[in-house]
């Protein structure tokens, strides 16, 4: 899989003809598209044990991002749950280079590439703080690992390329796991807000909420499942 960086910097996909975030600001986008649409950090106040899976791993943006937020609100005692699905992993160096501007996860970062290396297996565990942040990257088509999880999610990131570029992210596989992998109360968040992506989600028993997307982005969607 090829990996470029634009001229402004922004890790870029050839094969998929996309961004991995967005140029404007990666890290204001995923604090506002899958942090804020998912109702976190008051999501997950009191909550001693909180479960995240992502679709699309990328740059580790997300989840850097997630696990800044979870030290800033939550105390060590309390546990974060990262599973997430990568069909492509990148390399550190390719990892570090692309956040290496966002120097507020500069801890953040140094520490995950400090024991990340591209993963050679198809279930990668990687545990911080003690244990008290776990991330799980399976490295497979999402198709196939979704089903393979026995998981409850407490809230869900949509990442994964834009539905036009790259459909084979957003099948209905995927939407009939993220029904079998949901629970009362289980939210999500999407940067896009492509009308298969809706359909998918409304025939699941996910609500529907449009808001302003993010940057020069019209809507986003974020919602509950309530089957
Ligand atoms: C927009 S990027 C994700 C950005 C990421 N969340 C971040 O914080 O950098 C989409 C990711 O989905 C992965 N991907 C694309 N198609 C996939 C598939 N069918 N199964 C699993 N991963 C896939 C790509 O390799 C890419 O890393």
């Amino acid at each position: 899989m090829e990996f470029d960086v634009r001229e402004d910097g922004t890790p870029f996909s050839p094969n998929f003809d996309d961004v991995y975030f967005s140029s404007e600001n990666g890290l204001a986008e995923t604090e506002y598209v899958f942090l804020r649409g998912n109702g976190l950090p008051q999501a997950w106040e009191r909550r001693e044990d909180f479960t995240i899976i992502e679709t699309g791993f990328g740059t580790g943006l997300n989840f850097l991002a997630t696990w800044k937020a979870w030290r800033e609100t939550q105390p060590k005692t309390s546990k974060l749950r990262f599973f997430t699905i990568e069909a492509f992993p990148l390399t550190v160096k390719q990892i570090s280079d692309s956040l290496k501007n966002f120097t507020e996860l500069e801890t953040y970062l140094s520490c995950f590439c400090s024991v990340y290396s591209k993963p050679t297996t198809d279930r990668y565990n990687l545990l911080f703080e003690e244990g008290s942040v776990e991330i799980t990257i399976f490295i497979e088509d999402i198709n196939i690992a979704l089903p393979k999880l026995n998981i409850l999610a407490d809230v869900w990131f949509l990442d994964g390329f834009s539905p036009a570029k790259n459909p084979a992210m957003w099948t209905p596989v995927l939407f009939n796991e993220m029904r079998r992998l949901s629970g009362k109360g289980t939210s999500y968040a999407t940067f896009t807000s492509a009308s298969m992506v809706q359909k998918g989600l409304r025939e699941n028993g996910f609500k529907i909420k449009k808001q302003p997307g993010f940057g020069k982005k019209r809507e986003m969607l974020s919602g509950v499942y309530c089957p």
